[in-house]
């Protein structure tokens, strides 16, 4: 397979830490190949960088095969870049101009402070989870699973909710940074299977109490979220979770209410 290569620049956002200021800093790299993905081009600059005994860019990544949801970058203005449907590491320099220049920015939204260049602190999703994102009951082992009949527009609909992997691309893309899209992919996948109903009300008060408390904005509606999804989860889901939590809110017992508020 013959290499077309790529002459680029790159604007990069580089910040020391979450309480530094942070500014763009340009590199120029013409050994980038087509056949690299986004990820392998920066660790290419990286390795320039090293040589030259200056600081690597930082950024996150783990997989690089679509399903961690830790490479989460803004690439020319867009949460994971111009391919729809595609997260940062699954972007290849194909979709590229020789010539072309790079702006690399982090996920903007002070619930996601920057640790360092292109790397934040998502970790106010791992609390939005743990307030509500599981199920108490036994399920058994797979086969007693199995037993469990799931109407299948359910279980369709819920793998459609499951399949959200938290890289936040829907916060940076939302004007108000809200972590509705989030949020209400991880309440729908419990809440439309039969596991999930003992604790229905309970998980989607608490989800989105702790969105609430994390500084997120609201859900005005603008749609960028499902614009910039990787898992092309639907707004639909946000419905689907104002309806539960109004639901919840009506009927939900005295202790219920009460365990809304965030700690
Ligand atoms: S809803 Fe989509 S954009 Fe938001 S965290 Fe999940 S996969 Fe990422
Ligand atoms: S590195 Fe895991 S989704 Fe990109």
């Amino acid at each position: 397979m013959s290499d077309r290569l790529l002459k680029l620049t790159l604007q990069v956002w580089r910040q020391k830490g979450p309480n530094e200021p942070g500014h763009f800093e340009r590199y120029t790299c013409d050994t980038v190949s087509e056949h690299m993905s986004f990820l392998e081009m920066l660790d290419v600059v990286n390795e320039g960088l090293l040589v030259q005994g200056k600081d690597p860019i930082a950024f996150d990544h783990d997989c690089r095969e679509g399903i961690c949801g830790a490479c989460g970058m803004v690439i020319n203005g867009v949460a994971h870049g111009p391919r729809a449907a595609t997260t940062t590491c699954q972007l290849h320099m194909r979709h590229f101009k020789d010539g072309d220049q790079i702006v690399i920015e982090p996920w903007r939204a002070s619930a996601f402070p920057v640790w360092k260049d292109l790397v934040v602190d998502r970790s106010a999703f791992d609390r939005i989870i743990q307030a509500g994102g599981y199920v108490s009951v036994r399920t058994g082992s797979a086969p007693d699973a199995n037993e469990t009949a799931v109407p299948k527009t359910d279980a369709e609909l819920a793998l459609d909710a499951a399949s959200c992997i938290g890289c936040g691309a829907c916060v940076a893309a939302c004007p108000n940074a809200s972590a509705s899209l989030f949020t209400a992919a991880k309440v729908a996948h419990l809440g439309l299977l039969p596991q999930g109903q003992a604790e229905r009300q309970q998980r989607v008060l608490q989800m989105v109490a702790q969105m609430d408390a994390e500084g997120f904005g609201h859900c005005t509606n603008h749609n960028e979220c499902e614009a910039v999804c990787p898992k092309q989860i639907s707004v639909r889901f946000i419905a689907r979770m104002n309806r539960d939590f109004l639901r919840a809110l009506l009927t939900a017992d005295e202790p219920s209410r009460l365990r809304r508020k965030p700690a």
